[in-house]
């Protein structure tokens, strides 16, 4: 009950008569809080967060204890979302552009629960804010959960990936016979859930961060999507003028899998030209990371996710040669060349299904058991 009260006397919003517990509302986006996963207020030591929460990186995600038996949250625009009552995934929803609408869980009893909505989609696929969130009128909000918290909360472990498509999951949520009639494929067939580094965390115990972009490259794009060095310090996915406070959120283990659309695009036509914008940009991760232990990520020679050899060899010598550049320029790197990615019957448009991706994740695991960060 005491509880209760301060949140009404935070509130703007909520009602004191109502016995419905509300988050304060405020009129600020944090944006900072919206890149990877957010700790609600209420988990002991961890950092506020404020409704609304504007979502735009795939795989950005809220977390907050409750007790009772439903929790209610209130999302404006289009996204495609993952809720899990107790880490059990509940089925997915999608959230309408231009729409608020309210979308309730239920947990099968009144104890106490963790929350956690994972927006799937990619920026590019759509933005959304989080506007309420509430739990049913016997429950509240929850300062000390008693409970164990998670281990990314928990071990200050954290990996960021730099990337594309393959990094983000695209296609990983669908049967490759119906791959294209999912529309589109970057928002309901993606799941960055199933995808390399989010499996990668878990396994460590870690948080992440997968600032991934489909159809990015580091010199040269496909369908419009914005180069690496263009976007990598955007706060808001969506925002080319927005900035990311590098100094809130350090993590240990920094992949950087781009490239692979370079060599798509054509662009740019030599090795060393990649090599040295691929070195120049890794100066400026390190600058912002210093003490990250820095992976230079190399897709496999996989034809199948290259169209043609010729096309997988000439993106083998651009990694290579960057791999040398990151090197010479002083930065302690090293390289993981992924292992071939069996594109199963699942494959969309040369993209690795979820096995594919535990695939993928599995090598990551070794590559950062090897340089031993935890
Ligand atoms: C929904 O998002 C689109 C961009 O993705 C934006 O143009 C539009 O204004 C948003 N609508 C609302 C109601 O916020
Ligand atoms: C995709 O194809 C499978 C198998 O043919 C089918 O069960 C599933 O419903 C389809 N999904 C969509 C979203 O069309
Ligand atoms: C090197 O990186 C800096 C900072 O990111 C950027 O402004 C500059 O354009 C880059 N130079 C080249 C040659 O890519
Ligand atoms: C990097 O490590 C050094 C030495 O331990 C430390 O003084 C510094 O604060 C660290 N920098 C960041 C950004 O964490
Ligand atoms: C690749 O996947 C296909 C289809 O799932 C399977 O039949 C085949 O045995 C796999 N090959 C390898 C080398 O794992």
């Amino acid at each position: 009950m005491k509880l209760l009260i301060s949140f009404c006397l935070l509130s703007i919003s909520c009602g004191c008569l109502s016995l419905a517990q509300v988050l304060p509302t405020t009129t600020t986006i944090p944006s900072i809080y919206t890149h990877g996963r957010v700790v609600s207020r209420l988990a002991p030591g961890q950092p506020a967060f404020q409704l609304p929460l504007f979502f735009t990186w795939p795989g950005s995600a809220l977390f907050t204890y409750w007790t009772g038996t439903t929790i209610t949250v209130t999302i404006s625009n289009i996204s495609f979302w993952q809720p899990e009552i107790d880490g059990i995934p509940q089925p997915k929803f999608f959230s309408p552009a231009d729409t608020t609408a309210s979308y309730s869980f239920s947990a099968a009893n009144a104890g106490t629960h963790t929350f956690t909505l994972t927006k799937l989609n990619e920026a590019r696929a759509g933005t959304a804010t989080v506007t309420g969130l509430s739990v049913d009128p016997a429950g509240s909000f929850l300062q000390n959960p008693g409970l164990q918290l998670p281990s990314w909360i928990t071990s200050g472990r954290r990996i960021e990936v730099f990337g594309d498509s393959y990094t983000v999951g695209y296609g990983n949520n669908v049967m490759q016979s119906n791959c294209t009639s999912v529309q589109p494929v970057y928002q309901q067939a993606t799941d960055p859930l199933l995808s390399p580094v989010p499996l990668v965390a878990d396994h460590f115990g870690a948080d992440y961060h997968l600032t991934a972009w489909s159809a990015s490259g580091l010199t040269a794009s496909l369908q419009g999507s914005p180069n690496l060095p263009d976007f990598w310090r955007r706060g808001d996915a969506t925002n080319p003028s927005s900035s990311w406070n590098f100094a809130t959120w350090q993590p240990q283990v920094v992949l950087n899998a781009i490239g692979s659309n370079d060599v798509f695009a054509y662009s740019p036509d030599s090795a060393d030209q990649f090599a040295r914008e691929y070195a120049n940009f890794s100066l400026s991760v390190q600058s912002v990371y210093p003490n990250a232990s820095y992976i230079v990520v190399s897709y496999a020679p996989d034809t199948q996710m290259f169209g043609d050899p010729n096309q997988a060899e000439r993106y083998q010598q651009y990694m290579a040669a960057a791999f040398n550049a990151v090197k010479a320029s002083g930065i302690k790197a090293s390289f993981l060349q992924l292992s071939g990615v069996n594109q199963s019957a699942n494959s969309c448009t040369g993209h690795p299904d979820a096995i594919g991706d535990a695939s993928m994740a599995r090598d990551m695991i070794d590559a950062i058991n090897t340089l031993q960060p935890w």
